[in-house]
C-alpha cells in the first residue's frame, strides 16, 4: 500500500493546512473574546455612570444612591447622629473590625495604614489612621477628635477626595467603625479628645465685615496660599505636602468642596482648629474671634452658593461640581457595598 509508511506528502501537507486552519480559527475566537471582554464596560464603571444619569436627591431623586449623586454634584450631606452615642465596647469594636474589612481597607489597608489596594491609584492618599492625628476635628490644635467628628467625617465624606460618605450605613455600623478607628491608634488609649473648642454665638454677616475680612485675607497670610481671589493659586501654596508627605494643594473656595462644610460657622471653626496634617494652621493665636468672624464670612462670600433642603442636605444653587477621579474611586467603592435596591 502507497500509505502503509504513513500520509503521503500531498496529505501531510493538507493535514498542516488543516492545523493552521483549525489554529488560525482558534486564535480568531480567542482575540474576540478578548475584545469583546474589553470593550465590556467594568460592572462598578456602570454602576456609577448610571447614579450619575439618575436624579440626584437635589434634583428630586430619592434613596441612597440619590443622595451619592448629589454628594458627587458637591452638596453637603446631614451629618448628626439621631440616637445618642452607644458604648463604644468590645463588640462594637469586632462589628467595625468586620465593616472596616469589607468597606474602608480599600483605601485604608488593613491595618489603616494608609495602603489599601487602592490607595496607589489616587491622587489624595488616604489617612493613615494608625498615626492618630486627624484634620477633621471640633477640638483644638494638636488634640484628637471627639467620637462625634469621626462619626460625622464617616457620614458624610470628605469632597474632593476618595473618601465618600458612609451614610447608607445603620447609625450603630458608623459608631462601630468610630470604636475600630480608634482602636487602630494608640494615641487614643494615651490620650482623650477635650471637649470641642467653644466658637460662642455666630454673629451677623454684615457687608463691612466681609469687606474686613477681605482685607485680612490679603494680610494675614491666607492669600499666600489660596491665592488673591481664593482660587487655591497663590504663591506660596504650589508646593505644599501632607505630614505624610503627599502633595496637597490649599483649597480653592470659588469650587467650594469644603471638606467640613461651607456655612460660616464651619469656615470659623475650620480657622479655630486647623487641620492637622496639612499645611492648614490654626488662627486662634494669630487672629482674635471678630477677625476670624470676618474672615469666614468672607470665605463663606467666594464659595458657590448652597440652598437648605429640609433634613439637612445642602444643595448647590447653580452648577455641581464636575466630579474628579479620586470621587468617582470614592463613589465606585461605596455602590460595591450597597444593595442593588438601595
Ligand atoms: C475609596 C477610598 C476610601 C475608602 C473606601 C475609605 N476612605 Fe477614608 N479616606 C480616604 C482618603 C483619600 C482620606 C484622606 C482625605 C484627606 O486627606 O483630606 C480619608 C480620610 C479618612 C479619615 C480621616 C479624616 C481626618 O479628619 O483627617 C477617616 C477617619 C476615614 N477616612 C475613615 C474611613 C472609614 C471608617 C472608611 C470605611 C467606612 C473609609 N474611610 C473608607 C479614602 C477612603
Ligand atoms: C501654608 C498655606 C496656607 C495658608 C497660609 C492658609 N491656608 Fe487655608 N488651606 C491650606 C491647605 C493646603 C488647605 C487644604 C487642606 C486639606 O485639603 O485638607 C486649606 C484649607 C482651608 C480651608 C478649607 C476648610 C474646609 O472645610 O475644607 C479654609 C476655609 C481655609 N483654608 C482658610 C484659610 C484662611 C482664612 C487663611 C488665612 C487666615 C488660610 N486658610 C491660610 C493652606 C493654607
Amino acid at each position: 500500500m502507497a500509505n502503509a509508511d504513513g500520509p503521503s506528502t500531498a496529505n501531510r501537507v493538507l493535514l498542516s493546512i488543516e492545523w493552521a486552519t483549525i489554529s488560525a480559527g482558534i486564535v480568531a475566537t480567542i482575540a474576540v473574546f478578548v475584545q469583546s471582554y474589553a470593550r465590556r464596560p467594568k460592572p462598578e464603571v456602570d454602576a456609577a455612570a448610571a447614579v450619575l444619569a439618575a436624579k440626584s436627591s437635589c434634583e428630586g431623586g430619592t434613596g441612597t444612591r440619590a443622595s451619592l449623586h448629589a454628594w458627587v454634584d458637591g452638596a453637603e450631606l446631614p451629618a448628626e447622629p439621631t440616637a445618642p452615642e452607644p458604648t463604644l465596647d468590645d463588640a462594637l469594636r469586632a462589628r467595625g473590625a468586620q465593616l472596616f474589612a469589607t468597606t474602608c481597607f480599600n483605601c485604608h489597608g488593613v491595618h489603616g495604614d494608609g495602603k489599601g489596594p487602592l490607595a496607589a491609584t489616587l491622587e489624595l492618599r488616604p489617612a493613615d489612621l494608625t498615626v492618630g492625628t486627624y484634620a477633621l476635628r471640633t477640638t483644638e490644635h494638636e488634640a484628637l477628635p471627639t467620637d462625634i467628628d469621626l462619626f460625622r467625617t464617616i457620614t458624610r465624606g470628605i469632597h474632593g477626595t476618595a473618601m465618600p460618605p458612609w451614610f447608607a450605613l445603620p447609625e450603630r455600623d458608623r459608631w462601630a467603625l468610630v470604636a475600630y478607628v480608634k482602636s487602630l491608634s494608640k494615641a487614643f488609649t494615651e490620650d482623650e479628645a477635650p471637649p470641642p473648642v467653644d466658637i460662642g454665638q455666630p454673629p451677623q454677616t454684615t457687608p463691612a465685615r466681609i469687606e474686613h475680612g477681605r482685607q485680612l485675607f490679603a494680610t494675614s497670610g491666607c492669600a499666600s496660599c489660596h491665592g488673591a481671589e481664593g482660587r487655591g493659586d497663590g504663591p506660596a501654596g504650589t508646593s505644599l505636602t501632607t505630614a505624610t508627605g503627599w502633595p496637597l494643594k490649599p483649597r480653592d473656595f470659588t469650587k467650594g468642596r469644603f471638606h467640613r462644610g461651607s456655612r460660616t460657622v464651619d469656615i470659623y471653626t475650620s480657622l479655630v482648629t486647623g487641620f492637622d496634617g496639612t499645611p492648614m494652621a490654626s488662627f486662634v493665636k494669630v487672629l482674635g474671634p471678630d477677625d476670624l468672624w470676618d474672615l469666614a464670612m468672607f470665605v463663606h462670600e467666594l464659595a458657590p452658593a448652597v440652598v437648605d433642603q429640609p433634613g439637612g442636605l445642602r444643595c448647590r444653587k447653580s452648577t455641581p461640581a464636575t466630579p474628579n477621579a479620586d470621587e468617582l474611586v470614592g463613589l465606585r467603592t461605596v455602590l460595591r457595598t450597597l444593595p442593588p435596591t438601595h
